[in-house]
C-alpha cells in the first residue's frame, strides 16, 4: 500500500483516466453525459472540415498546419483547434508541433477512399439535417419528423426543390452504401436470378457492383424523378449502359414488372408502417405469378448487434424521412401484410438481409 491509498482510499478511475468517486455516482454521470455532447460537436466539426476538404488536404506524411490550411483556404489557429481535437479522439493523428497525419479514421473522410465516408458526414452537418434536428423538441410532441416542422414538407418534397441538396444526400447514400455492396454482391447468391430492380436503388451503387460481379444479371434502378440524371450518369461512368437502365416513378404507386428479383435496401425504413405496406403490396404486384421471383428486404435491423447504433439512427430517421427502425420481427409481420413470406434471413456486414417468396 502506498501514500496516496492511504490519502486516498476510495480514488478510482474510469476508462479515459478520470478520477471518478465511488461514494458519489454523479460525477461519473456527469461524465457519461459530457462525452454524449462532446461527440456532437465534433460530428459537427467532422462535417464541416469535409465541407472544407481538410482530409483530402493531409498526407500519409505529418503534414504542418500551415500547409493544410494554406491547401483548404482556412485559418491555421482554428483549424488546428479542430484537428486537434478530432486527433485527441482518435480522428487525425497529431505529431509533433502542429503536424497532422492520417490513422485508418481519418483516411475514410478523404474523397478519393474506394469507400468515402465524406458523403455521410456532410449529410449528418448540411444545414437541411441540422434544421431539422432544431425542431426535435416538437416531434416529440407529434411524431412528425423535423424536417416537416422545419420546411412544410417531407423530405422528398423537399428534396425535389433542391437538386444541389438531392447531390447531397445522393452522395451520402454512395458513402454509406459503397463498402457493403461489395459484401452484398459476393455473398448473395445472385447468381439464381436473372433480372435485378433496386427500388430506391438512388445512384446505382449496390446495384453496379452487384451487376460488375455478376456478368449474367440485367438490372433496373427504380428512383425518383430527381435522381435520374445522377444515375444516369452513374450508369455511364461504370460501363454498363448494356445491362443496366433507370426507370423514374413512385414506389408508393406502382412498381415495374419484368424482374425475377426485386430488392430495396436502407428505403424501407424511411416509412411508416402504413407506407411501408403501400410499397409491398405494389412489389407483390409486380411480381405476380413469374416463376421463381423473389424479394430482398436489406435493412438495418434492431437486433441485440446492432441495438446501441440503430436506436440512435432510430432517432435520425424519424428527423429526416419521418421513419423508423425495426425489429426483424416487426418487419416479418409488415411483409406478411402484403403477401411475403420471409424464407432465409442473412446477416453481411451490419445489415439484415431477408428474402421473402409470395405466400400462395
Ligand atoms: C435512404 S435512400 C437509400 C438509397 C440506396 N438504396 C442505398 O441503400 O444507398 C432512399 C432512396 O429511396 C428513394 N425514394 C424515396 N422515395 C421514393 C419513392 N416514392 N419512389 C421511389 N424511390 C424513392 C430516394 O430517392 C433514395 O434514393
Amino acid at each position: 500500500m502506498t501514500t496516496a491509498d492511504i490519502d486516498h482510499p476510495s480514488e478510482t478511475f474510469d476508462r479515459l483516466g478520470r478520477k471518478i468517486d465511488p461514494t458519489d455516482s454523479s460525477v461519473a454521470a456527469r461524465y457519461v453525459l459530457n462525452d454524449i455532447y462532446c461527440s456532437a460537436w465534433l460530428s459537427h466539426a467532422i462535417s464541416a472540415l469535409c465541407e472544407h476538404r481538410v482530409p483530402d488536404f493531409v498526407g500519409g506524411e505529418p503534414t504542418a498546419i500551415e500547409s493544410i490550411a494554406k491547401k483548404a483556404g482556412l485559418h491555421a489557429p482554428t483549424l488546428y483547434r479542430a484537428l486537434r481535437a478530432l486527433a485527441a479522439n482518435g480522428i487525425f493523428e497529431e505529431r509533433g508541433d502542429g503536424f497532422f497525419l492520417h490513422n485508418d479514421v481519418s483516411r475514410l473522410l478523404c474523397a478519393d477512399h474506394p469507400y468515402s465516408w465524406s458523403g455521410m458526414a456532410r449529410m449528418w452537418g448540411h444545414p437541411s439535417c441540422m434544421s431539422a434536428w432544431m425542431h426535435y423538441r416538437k416531434s416529440l410532441t407529434d411524431g412528425q419528423s423535423g424536417i416537416k416542422h422545419a420546411f412544410g414538407k417531407t423530405l422528398y418534397e423537399h428534396l425535389a426543390q433542391d437538386p444541389a441538396t438531392t447531390k447531397a444526400f445522393s452522395d451520402a447514400m454512395i458513402s454509406n452504401s459503397a463498402h457493403a455492396a461489395v459484401s452484398i454482391s459476393r455473398e448473395f447468391p445472385f447468381r439464381n436470378f436473372k433480372r435485378v430492380l433496386d427500388l430506391g436503388g438512388g445512384a446505382g451503387t449496390l446495384l453496379h457492383t452487384i451487376l460488375a460481379e455478376n456478368e449474367h444479371l440485367e438490372g433496373v434502378i427504380f428512383d425518383l424523378p430527381e435522381l435520374e440524371s445522377l444515375a444516369k450518369d452513374s450508369i455511364r461512368t461504370a460501363d454498363l449502359a448494356s445491362r443496366c437502365q433507370f426507370i423514374a416513378g413512385n414506389f408508393l404507386s406502382e412498381v415495374p414488372s419484368g424482374a425475377d428479383l426485386y430488392l430495396i435496401k436502407n428505403s424501407l425504413w424511411n416509412w411508416s408502417d402504413d407506407h411501408c405496406i403501400e410499397i409491398l403490396r405494389n412489389i407483390r404486384r409486380a411480381i405476380g405469378t413469374t416463376y421463381g421471383a423473389r424479394f430482398l428486404l436489406i435493412e438495418y435491423v434492431i437486433n441485440s448487434r446492432n441495438k446501441k447504433w440503430t436506436t440512435a439512427y432510430d432517432l435520425q430517421i424519424l428527423n429526416m424521412p419521418g421513419g423508423r427502425a425495426r425489429t426483424e420481427a416487426e418487419y416479418k409481420m409488415l411483409l406478411l401484410q402484403a403477401g411475403l413470406a420471409v424464407t432465409e434471413t442473412d446477416i453481411i456486414e451490419d445489415q439484415t438481409l431477408m428474402l421473402s417468396a409470395p405466400v400462395q
